[in-house]
């Protein structure tokens, strides 16, 4: 297949680009390398003979029309996106403007290019939207777990940005026909992450002896998932799913934030012992609630795991080994970087 990844040189979005491209998709990589996009994270397949990459900004209609004329792609798959929920609560606009209209351009774009395939091309194309169960809202003390026909009730500005691209996906595919399949997510974790998201940043102040923040009382409950293996959901999604629509992807691995900075610190411990001998966790300082903290997030995945034989590989505890051991090795990745643009302004 011919496949354009939008946010290919983000955290998820690079990992779905080497996963194509080891599999011998053509891919066209388009992403505008904000602060979170590194090209060297599709370093191990830039240079193949079936990758390309196009620096667009996904709001740009006319740049978005241009790569999707020029490469014909047979599916889209857009991951570009403002990620980072702290991030929406210092500047929300850029969350409305790159998830919400960014995707409404791209939808655009994508039907125009569509409605002039012929029909057996039209039936085969798939635009598959990436987005997360942060959508669903906040699961509070009640138990249970988001399925697809959980009500939206998104808290934060980021939430609620991917709410409104989620139901503009859903609008093209209603009332356009475009063969849309949207994707509900939970907490990715792996390597290449930028360094402000919990996991990565919880490495990172541990091996540099800064205080390990958590928020509020760190008993917020995410429920975590491997990256590669959101990735094999969103490929089965892509060949399996049926246009119209959502499927869900979560780890049944549901952690406590306390939880999993302990485990993060255990095997710090052993791995890379501080030189006083004491353990990381002397470093762990809760610090003031994120405004709007929802406290608790679980993903139901029964749909993927029934109609597009879905099942995750890792587990948390394999997860979290293979992520740390990877940063281990690769340190670099636990630096701000400046040197891809800093359109939402510079790391805090
Ligand atoms: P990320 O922040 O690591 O990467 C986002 C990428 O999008 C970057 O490469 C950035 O340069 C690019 N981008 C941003 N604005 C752009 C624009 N206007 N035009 C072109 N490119 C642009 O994000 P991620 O964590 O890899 O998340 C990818 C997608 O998956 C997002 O849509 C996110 O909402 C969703 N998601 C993430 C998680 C998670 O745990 N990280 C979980 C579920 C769903
Ligand atoms: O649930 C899926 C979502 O997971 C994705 O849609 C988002 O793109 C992704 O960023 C992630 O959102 P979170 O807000 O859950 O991720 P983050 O790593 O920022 O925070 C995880 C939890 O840890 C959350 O409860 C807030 C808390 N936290 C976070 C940071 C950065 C801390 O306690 N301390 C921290 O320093």
């Amino acid at each position: 297949m011919k496949v354009i990844v939008t946010g290919g040189a983000g955290f998820i979005g690079s990992a779905v680009v080497r996963r194509l491209v080891k599999d011998r998709h053509q891919v066209l990589n388009l992403d505008n390398l904000t602060y979170a996009g590194n090209l060297k994270s599709v370093a191990e397949v830039t240079g193949m003979s079936n990758y390309r990459y196009a620096r667009a900004d996904i709001c740009s209609g006319r740049a978005v029309a241009h790569a999707i004329n020029e490469f014909q792609p047979d599916a889209i798959m857009h991951l570009a996106a403002e990620s980072h929920v702290d991030r929406s609560i210092e500047g929300p606009l850029i969350f409305v403007q790159t998830n919400v209209v960014g995707t409404a351009v791209l939808l655009e774009a994508a039907y125009e290019y569509w409605v002039e395939l012929s029909d057996e091309q039209k039936q085969n194309f798939r635009f598959v939207h990436v987005s997360t169960d942060e959508v669903f809202g906040d699961l509070g003390t009640e138990g249970g777990r988001f399925t697809e026909d959980s009500p939206y009730r998104p808290s934060s500005p980021y939430a609620a940005s991917k709410a409104a691209s989620d139901h503009f996906a859903r609008a093209w595919n209603l009332t356009f026909g475009l063969p849309v399949i949207n994707t509900n997510c939970s907490n990715n974790i792996g390597p290449f992450q930028y360094p402000e998201k919990l996991v990565p940043s919880a490495i990172r102040t541990a091996l540099v002896g800064d205080a390990i923040q958590i928020y509020g009382d760190g008993t917020n409950i995410r429920d975590w998932l491997y990256v590669d293996d959101h990735v094999s959901g969103l490929v089965l999604a892509l060949e399996k799913g049926e246009p119209g629509k959502s499927y869900n992807f979560g780890g049944i691995s549901e952690c406590s934030n306390s939880d999993l900075v302990d485990l993060l610190c255990s095997h710090l411990d052993a791995l890379k012992p501080r030189d006083d001998g004491k353990s990381y966790r002397e470093q762990v300082k809760f610090i003031d609630d994120r405004l709007g903290h929802d406290l608790r997030y679980s993903i139901d995945s029964t749909r993927a795991r029934k109609e597009l034989g879905w099942s995750p590989v890792d587990t948390l505890a394999t997860s979290v080994e293979k992520t740390l051991a990877w940063y281990l090795e690769n340190p670099e990745w636990l630096e701000f970087s400046d040197s891809y643009g800093s359109r939402v302004g510079k790391p805090y």
